[in-house]
C-alpha cells in the first residue's frame, strides 16, 4: 500500500506524512504507484521549470459526438486547453487565455455574493459549498464577460458534466449527457460572441475552449479556496480579528490561507528524456508528482511553516499556483475574488459560525476540497 497516493476524504491530516518526507527523502520512489513524488520547495521548483518535464496527456476520453473531430467536441476542446499542453501549442494556447482574463470587466462581488444567499434563512445552517462556492466562480466570470443571468443558470446546470472536460475519463453512462454539454455550450459561447469580436480563423475555438477551461477550474478550485478562507478566518477570530480594518488585510489573508491550507496539493508531470534531481536518475517516461502543499511547508524557504501567519514576509512565494511556464493565469484573480468575498461577508453579517464536526472532503487525490461545509449566518 503507497501513502504516496490518498484520498483527501480518508485522511484527516496529510502534514505529518508530508513532513517527513521533507525531512528524509525529499524526492522519493514510490515503487507501489511506480511514480517520483517530490516534496522540497528547491525540487518542486526545479521540476515545474524544467523544460524535460511535459504535463502528462489525458487517455482517450473515449468516442466524440459525429465522425469528425468538430471545435465542440469534448476532444478538440480538451486539446485547445491551456492548462493541458505542452510546447509548442502551449505558447498560443496560453496568449489567448491571457487576453481572455485582459477582456473581462470588473464586477462587483457583493451583489453576486447576495443574490445566492437571498434563499438563506437568517440564523439556519446551510451548506455553504453548494449554496455559494459551486457556484459564486463560474458566475463571476460569466458577469465579467457580460454573460446574460440567463446563460449563467444554463451553464450553471451543465458544470458537472463539463468536469470531464479536464478528467481522465468520463463516468459511466455519461457519455451522451457530458458531449450534449459540450455542444450546447459550446453553441451558447459561440452565440454570444457573434457580431462582438471578429476572430481570426481557429481563434474562437481556442478562446471557447479556454473560457470553459477557466469555468472548470474556477469551479473546483476556486470554490476550495473559498471555502478553505473563510473556514480560518472564522478560527482567527472572523470580524474580531485584530487586522480587519486594514486595507491590506483580506489579500494578505488569503494569501496565507493558499500557502497553509491549500485546495490543491499537488500537479504531475511526465519526464520527457533523462534527467538529474537531488543525486537521483529520473528516467524518460517516469512520471512525477509535484507536491506543493509540501513545499508550502518547507522550512528552507518560510520559517515556522506550520504556523499560520500572515505577517510573514514571503508568503507571496507559495507554490499553490505552481510556477514556471504553466503558473496559475488566475492567481491574482483567484486571490481577488476570495478577499472581496470574505470583505463582503465580514460587512453583511454579525456572526458567522462553522459547523466544525459536520466538514466533508471530496473523495479525490490531487485537490482537498470540502465536499460540504455547513454554516450559519446573522
Ligand atoms: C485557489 C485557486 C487555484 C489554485 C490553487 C490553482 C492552481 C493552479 C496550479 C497549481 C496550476 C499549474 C498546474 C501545473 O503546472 O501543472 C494552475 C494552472 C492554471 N490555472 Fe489555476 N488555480 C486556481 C484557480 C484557478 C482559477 C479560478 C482559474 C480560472 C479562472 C485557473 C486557471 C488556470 C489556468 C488556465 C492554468 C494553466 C496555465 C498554463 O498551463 O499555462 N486557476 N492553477
Amino acid at each position: 500500500m503507497t501513502t504516496t497516493l490518498f484520498l483527501h476524504s480518508r485522511i484527516t491530516d496529510p502534514y505529518p506524512m508530508y513532513h517527513r518526507r521533507l525531512a528524509e527523502s525529499p524526492v522519493y520512489w514510490d515503487a507501489d504507484a511506480q511514480l517520483w513524488a517530490i516534496y522540497s520547495y528547491r525540487y518542486c521548483q526545479s521540476v515545474l521549470a524544467n523544460p524535460a518535464a511535459l504535463i502528462p496527456t489525458l487517455p482517450d476520453a473515449g468516442p466524440s459526438v459525429g465522425d469528425r473531430i468538430l471545435p465542440n467536441n469534448l476532444l478538440a476542446i480538451r486539446n485547445n486547453l491551456v492548462r493541458l499542453s505542452n510546447p509548442p501549442d502551449h505558447d498560443i494556447a496560453r496568449q489567448i487565455t491571457a487576453g481572455l482574463f485582459r477582456q473581462m470587466s470588473p464586477v462587483p462581488i457583493g451583489p453576486l455574493v447576495d443574490r445566492l444567499l437571498a434563499a438563506i434563512p437568517r440564523g439556519e445552517p446551510f451548506d455553504w459549498v453548494s449554496s455559494v462556492c459551486r457556484k459564486l466562480p463560474v458566475s463571476y466570470i460569466l458577469s465579467s464577460f457580460g454573460f446574460s443571468s440567463e446563460d449563467e443558470d444554463f451553464i450553471l446546470a451543465r458544470m458537472p458534466l463539463l468536469l470531464s472536460i479536464m478528467q481522465p475519463a468520463i463516468p459511466d453512462g455519461q457519455h451522451t449527457a457530458v458531449h450534449q454539454s459540450c455542444i450546447e455550450v459550446y453553441a451558447r459561447m459561440e452565440q454570444h460572441w457573434a457580431g462582438r469580436t471578429t476572430f481570426h480563423n481557429g481563434m474562437l475555438a481556442y478562446t471557447i475552449s479556454n473560457l470553459l477551461g477557466l469555468l472548470i477550474q474556477s469551479y473546483d478550485a476556486g470554490r476550495g479556496i473559498l471555502t478553505n478562507a473563510l473556514r480560518r478566518l472564522i478560527h482567527e477570530g472572523g470580524s474580531g480579528h485584530p487586522m480587519i480594518g486594514d486595507p491590506s488585510f483580506f489579500s494578505k489573508f488569503v494569501t496565507e490561507v493558499l500557502r497553509y491550507d491549500p485546495p490543491v496539493h499537488h500537479t504531475r508531470r511526465v519526464a520527457a528524456r533523462d534527467f538529474d534531481l537531488d543525486s537521483r536518475l529520473i528516467k524518460e517516461g517516469q512520471p512525477l508528482l509535484i507536491v506543493v502543499a509540501a513545499a508550502n511547508r518547507d522550512k528552507h524557504t518560510f520559517s515556522a511553516p506550520a504556523a499560520f501567519d500572515i505577517h510573514r514576509s514571503n508568503n507571496h512565494d507559495l507554490l499553490t499556483f505552481g510556477y514556471g511556464p504553466h503558473t496559475c493565469l488566475a492567481a491574482t484573480f483567484s486571490i481577488r475574488m476570495t478577499a472581496d468575498t470574505l470583505s463582503h461577508l465580514m460587512r453583511s453579517f454579525k456572526d458567522i459560525r462553522v459547523e466544525e464536526s459536520q466538514l466533508e472532503f471530496e473523495p479525490l487525490i490531487n485537490v482537498r476540497l470540502l465536499r460540504r461545509m455547513m454554516i450559519t449566518l446573522s
